[in-house]
């Protein structure tokens, strides 16, 4: 049965604000095959259905996870695989008070006419899609769009990506799902943080404004923003202050604070808008330093992480496949969930 976007609005809410329930955030190890095929690379594996759903049964079982992650994002496989002792993902992770999303784009290609950019593919057939994965479980989504600063961006690749991001959104609510919307701003490059920032503008006011064209209840969803950074090659880098500076300052010009979550029962409350910054290829410590010096001073949002690299960088090394290694890789992961935690706190001390 199909169900009016306003029959999930509570329920949308209520999964937003669990996902950005205090002192927790996103683990993101919604990989691609492809992409999964490099890390297992890395250390040696070769990238079978056997080897992926070995690596994220150690991911989603590490004991007291939960602590300090809200919502893991799962790429489609994993929604629908067991763990090698045979209980279902989706189910391990309810266990540990995790909401399962999901990864619902189709991934980059280039976009014609621009200056060598890229565009985001994924609606056809997105809403059959995002209501099959409702029933599987899933209560959120993602979809990762990408903005280059080297290659422009040009107009129109903006237009796209914010476009995209916004009729993603709108389907996705319809069905649900609480739409994660990221537009990243690559790292890439030797521009420096204020050329970032004038970009980063650009790209939240078309965001912000197609979103609002395409009917989307912005108290059901997640914000998935890049730090504002220098370009990865820039050689004048940057202290964690002045990240949070610059990162803050573009919440502040761009995306609204606080919006009203009107649920049945609580009529006036109010909610905090929930930005989960990505760590973009950061080291894991630097990632963790910035989110907390986001979280120094209170702020009219919830700045937490939804990190991939930088909460499995040193796990993955740490297990290098080997079964006798998972209890130590788990060990490894909570360590950078728990760091992070206290980052989101304001409360991170080395
Ligand atoms: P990173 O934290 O590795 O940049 O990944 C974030 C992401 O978008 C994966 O969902």
């Amino acid at each position: 049965t199909v169900r009016a976007a306003s029959s999930y609005a509570d329920e949308l809410i209520k999964t937003a604000k669990t996902v950005a329930s205090p002192g927790r955030g996103i683990l993101a190890m919604d990989e691609s095959n492809a992409t999964c095929g490099k890390r297992l690379a890395s250390i040696g594996l070769e990238n079978t259905e056997a080897n992926r759903q070995a690596y994220r049964t150690l991911l989603v079982s590490a004991p007291g996870l939960g602590n300090y992650i809200s919502g893991a994002i799962l790429f489609e496989e994993t929604l629908y695989q067991s763990t090698v002792d045979g209980k279902k993902i989706v189910d391990v992770l309810v266990e540990q008070n995790i909401v399962p999303g999901i990864k619902v784009d189709k991934g980059l290609v280039p976009l014609a006419g621009s200056n060598d950019e890229s565009w985001c593919q994924g609606l056809d057939g997105l809403a059959s899609r995002s209501a099959a994965y409702y029933q599987q479980g899933a209560r959120f989504a993602k979809w990762r769009t990408v903005v280059s600063i080297p290659n422009g961006p040009s107009a129109l690749a903006v237009k796209e990506a914010a476009w995209g991001l916004a009729r993603y959104a709108a389907i996705s609510q319809e069905n649900g799902l609480v739409p994660i919307v990221e537009p990243e701003i690559l790292l890439d490059g030797d521009h420096g943080i204020e050329r970032t920032f004038e970009v980063a503008q650009k790209v939240w006011a078309e965001v912000f404004f197609y979103m609002a064209e395409n009917n989307v209840m912005f108290e059901g969803i997640l914000l998935k923003p890049s730090m504002v950074t220098p370009g990865a090659e820039c050689k004048e880098r940057a202290t964690p202050e002045q990240v949070a500076e610059y990162t803050l300052k573009l919440l502040s010009r761009r995306i609204p604070p606080t919006v009203p979550g009107i649920m049945a029962s609580s009529p006036s409350l109010v909610t905090l808008l929930p930005c989960l910054f990505l760590s973009g290829g950061q080291s894991e410590v630097e990632a963790t330093l910035n989110l907390n010096a986001m979280n120094q001073s209170s702020n009219p949002w919830h700045v937490s992480f939804s990190y991939a690299r930088a909460l499995q960088n040193t796990c993955l090394k740490t297990w290098g496949g080997l079964p006798e290694n998972v209890a130590a890789a788990q060990e490894v992961l909570l360590v950078r969930a728990k760091a992070n935690s206290l980052a989101q706190l304001g409360k991170y001390t080395g």
